[in-house]
């Protein structure tokens, strides 16, 4: 075998071992969202904001669990309504999170992520670089299909309207948990519905980045400082 062929060869089998696919892939199990406590709204209104700096460290399955819940998690468990408004209570958005791990849809009645590919697709969630250094990118996508009573002509304007409060919801946790976060409509979206093997009636509307802010560097006189 060829040096080339060779390296591709093992390539293809550290890749094999790193991701499994998707039908071996399991379901992760989120713990229950902390929904009491935090940071008081007015203050956490006071402190939204986009950032574009992320660190890699990935986020604890509690912050992916609230995050989740706080985007479109079912706040009242009898009738199913959940933390984002829709129009007429469709709730045709779906949250798809995109990890290094791979492809996952946020199941808010199993409070799970469910696996829907072995790949890491971050990179195809944007165009901008710093999607590649954050753990989590989150892809709103409507299911038209779910949207029977509109007419077709009101269904793109009610589903990126819908999909703004999950957005804003994400970025309010964010706030209060001290998380970067940045909402990109710069997608896109053929190539990733593709990638996410996505029925035509879904339709991907924007994407948001969370992860822990970017660490600054630390300035010259503090490593000075921390010199024995
Ligand atoms: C619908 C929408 C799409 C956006 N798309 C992008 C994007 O693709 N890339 C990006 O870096 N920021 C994007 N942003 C973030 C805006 O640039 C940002 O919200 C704006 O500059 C105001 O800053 P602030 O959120 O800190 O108030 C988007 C915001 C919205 C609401």
């Amino acid at each position: 075998m060829k040096f080339a062929a060779r390296f591709f060869a093992v390539l293809s089998f550290a890749a094999a071992l790193a991701a499994p696919a998707a039908d071996e892939m399991k379901a992760i199990p989120l713990p229950k969202p902390k929904t009491d406590g935090g940071m008081p709204l007015m203050q956490a209104l006071a402190e939204r904001k986009t950032s574009r700096e992320f660190s890699a460290e990935k986020l604890p399955l509690q912050a992916m669990s609230d995050m989740l819940w706080a985007a479109a998690g079912i706040n009242r468990p009898e009738s199913g309504r959940r933390t984002s408004p829709t129009a007429k209570n469709c709730q045709e958005i779906d949250v798809y999170v995109a990890m290094a791990e791979g492809l996952f849809l946020y199941n808010p009645k199993k409070n799970e992520l469910t696996p829907v590919l072995a790949d890491d697709l971050r990179t195809l969630t944007g165009k901008q670089a710093f999607i590649k250094d954050a753990p989590v990118n989150l892809v709103f996508v409507a299911d038209f299909a779910k949207m029977t009573n509109f007419q077709p002509s009101d269904k793109e304007l009610y589903a990126a309207t819908d999909t703004g409060y999950v957005s804003q919801n994400v970025y309010l946790y964010c706030a209060a948990a001290g998380l970067a976060t940045v909402v990109r409509g710069y997608v896109d979206r053929e190539p990733l519905a593709k990638a996410m093997k996505l029925r035509p009636e879904q339709r991907v509307i924007l994407a948001q980045t969370v992860g822990y802010p970017k660490k600054a560097a630390a300035k010259p006189e503090e490593k000075h400082a921390a010199k024995p």
